[in-house]
Parts: structure tokens; sequence; C-alpha cells
């Protein structure tokens, strides 16, 4: 279990791994069985003492803080970048996966002609900059759907091949609304074959599949903080190639991205040189150590039981639910092909109301959209606890 926080101590120690007792690292949830992790992340005991023991501090403003905001903003960039391949210098925070990513699309060349790659129904964050960036310079936006059968990364392949004129593919590993998965290995290989620029938004699937990095090389990748990252809103990441760490453009022009010398100077007349890496996208308004606090608490979590080992617990606890629900007479209303932590089920679309009106009154938390109930667990339900869907459901076998 956690250490509590104390002022002198605001980042208590992480539970250790294994993940047997990992429940009890969360703040209880009552009766209350908490799947929608894919819109918000449970709170972590140790999270919550961080963000309160912040904001405490933070009443008294004249007392000196140790660690200060710049620096806890070095620590979590540190703790990010091993989610990635390990190069704090590669690792900007922004406040949202939006932001990051019309960063991203601010950066990269585009003409006249040119075509953009995102998927049909791809969450808004990463679809709407694009939008934005092909209207301002003549490029195409083609979304990708699938025919009957096929899969996203068949569909995606295929999508390749058919635009000569491709330059960018805005994508995600795993899909927001059903959990699907993209095979990034091949789709990478069929870009990086034609110098077609990779754009990743990992916000369902970072903290719980790693992104090979090296294998991918993507431009960019982008994940908020709140959901797999049991973190807060208002902080996420965006990871930069090499070259964009020099050349990219952010969208906003604070002055912590930049490096104005021992004397804080911004000459009127001169450029005030960038930050260095990736901290040139750095945005303003994150110095806050209440959110600061809370994503460090979180990642050091994360990074103890580690997202290898959290991945396997969370596919135990998916499988389990497809098992009770095959006992009951269920298995058809869910697709197997998903990630290990995010699935969804499909009832008949005329019972989709009432199914959803009955894990409400069974106390089941899940999203209901798009025809689909999305359920996303993570290690504060017990592997056992997830037959409470198919029990509550049972009677529409
Ligand atoms: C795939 C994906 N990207 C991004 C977001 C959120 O992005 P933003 O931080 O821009 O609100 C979500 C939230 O559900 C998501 O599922």
């Amino acid at each position: 279990m956690s250490r509590a926080a104390t002022p002198a101590n605001p980042h208590p120690a992480p539970a250790p791994a294994p993940l047997d007792a990992a429940a009890t690292a969360f703040v209880p949830h009552g009766d209350v069985l908490y799947l929608d992790c894919a819109a918000q992340g449970p709170r972590l005991q140790a999270v919550h003492a961080a963000g309160l023991a912040a904001y405490e501090a933070a009443a008294r403003p004249w007392q000196r803080v140790s660690p200060t905001p710049p620096e806890q903003r070095e620590q979590l960039r540190a703790l990010l970048a091993r989610l990635f391949d390990g190069e704090a210098d590669a690792v900007a925070l922004v406040p949202s996966a939006a932001h990051g990513l019309a960063a991203a699309a601010n950066s990269l060349p585009l003409g006249e002609g040119d075509a953009v790659l995102v998927l049909d129904g791809q969450f808004p964050s990463n679809l709407l900059c694009w939008q934005q960036r092909c209207a301002d310079t003549g490029a195409r936006l083609c979304g990708v759907s699938r025919t009957q059968g096929q899969d996203w990364t068949g569909a995606v392949l295929d999508a390749i091949a058919a635009q000569p004129r491709l330059r960018i593919a805005a994508l995600p590993h795993v899909r927001w609304d059903d959990g699907s998965t993209l095979d990034l290995d091949r789709i990478a290989a069929a870009l990086q074959a034609r110098g077609i620029f990779l754009v990743l938004d990992l916000s369902q699937s970072l903290g719980v599949l790693a992104p090979d990095m090296a294998r991918w090389r993507p431009e960019f990748a982008v994940s908020v903080g709140y959901k797999w990252l049991l973190g807060v809103h208002g902080l996420a990441c965006l990871w930069a190639a090499p070259r964009w760490r020099d050349q990219g453009r952010p969208i906003e022009h604070h002055w912590c991205a930049r490096d104005p010398g021992p004397e804080w100077r911004f000459p009127v007349q001169a450029d005030t040189p960038w930050a260095a890496g990736a901290r040139r996208f750095d945005a303003g308004g994150l110095d806050d150590p209440v959110r600061l606090s809370m994503a460090m608490a979180g990642l050091e979590q994360l990074l103890a039981w580690g997202p290898a080992a959290i991945a396997s617990a969370l596919g135990e606890r998916t499988r389990a639910l497809h098992d009770a629900l095959d006992r009951a007479g269920l298995g058809a209303w869910a697709a197997r092909d998903h990630a290990p932590h995010l699935m969804a089920l499909k009832p008949p679309a005329a019972n989709l109301p009432v199914v959803y009106e009955t894990l409400r009154d069974a106390r089941i938390a899940c999203t209901c959209r798009y025809g689909v109930l999305r359920l996303a667990p993570h290690l504060h339900v017990a592997a056992g606890e997830l037959s409470r869907v198919a029990d509550a459901l049972a009677r529409f076998a």
C-alpha cells in the first residue's frame, strides 16, 4: 500500500510491484464497478494525497517549496520519457492532446494536393487540427473506413497504397470507441517505405501498451495524462522526433519554451533562443504544483508496476469478462480482437438503451456511444468482479 503524503513528503512511495494488492492503491469505489477508465482513469490514493498536499502548500505562496514547479516539470518530463524512449529532451508538456497535435500539424510540411490520412470516427483531437491544416494548405483529408470483415490495419494499408500523394498519417494505436488495435509495425513499415510522416495519438494506449518508437519512427506522438497515465486533466505530453526539436513550430509563444539566460531577459530587437529539445513546445499555464504533483505520483506508481505487467493483468480482466459473457449466452455481443484494457459490447440496437440502463441500475459505470457500450477496467477492479456485467445482463440472453 502507498505511504500517505505529508506536506514534507508530498510524494508517497509507490506501491511495489507485483500487482496482487494493486486495488488497495486506489481510492475505494464502494459498490460501483467503474469500467470507464477510457474516459478517465481511476484515482490512485498517492495521486489524491499528492494533490491535496500541493493544494495546501499553495495557500502559502510566500513559503519556498522544493522542488519548484520548473524543477517538477523536468522531473515529470523524465518520468514521461521512460514511457517512450528514455530521452527527456524529446518530451514537451502541453495541456491537451489537441494542443500537442495542433503543434504537430503546424510543424509538418504539407502542400496543395497532398493528402493526410485519418481513421473514420477517430477522436476529434486528432482530426480537427488536420481539417484546419488541410484547409490552410489546399491538402486533402482522407478518412479510412473498413469494408465488410476487414480490420483497421488492413483498411489503413489499403488506403496508404491507394493514395499516391499521401504525406501524413495521423493515427491512434488503440481506437477510443471500441479498443480496436492498429498493427503499427506493419503500418509504420508501409509509411517509411514511401517517406510518409506518422503522427500518433497514444491517449488510449500509453501506460498499458508500450510504443516501439525505434521501429515506428513517428514524427510526433501525444497522450493525455488523465486516462491510462493515472494523472490529471490539463497535463498531457507531446513527444517530438529529433528534427522537430530544432525546427518545430509551436502554436503559442510562452516564455517557458525559451532560454532567456541567467538574467531572464527578452530583448525587443533579438530573438530569445528556444529552450532545449522538445521544450520549445512546452505550453504556458502548466507550472501548477497541484497538477504536476498529481501527474508525477501517477507515473511513479505506473512505472513501479510497469506497463507490460499492467497490460497482462488487464488482459486477464477482459478475458474473464468474455468468459462470463460466454457462460451467460451473451458472447456474441463482444468482439475478442481488442486491446487488453479496452473492449465494447454491441447489444442488438433496439435493446441498447435498456441494456445501458440495466448496467447503470447495477451500479456499473461505462460509456454508451455509437451503438456500443465501452468497457475499460483498471487495476482497481479484480478479474472476478467483471462477471457482475454478465450477471446484470443475463436476462437479455
Ligand atoms: C484517443 C483520444 N485522444 C484524445 C483524447 C482527449 O484529448 P484532449 O486532451 O484533446 O481533450 C481522448 C479522450 O477521450 C481520446 O480518447
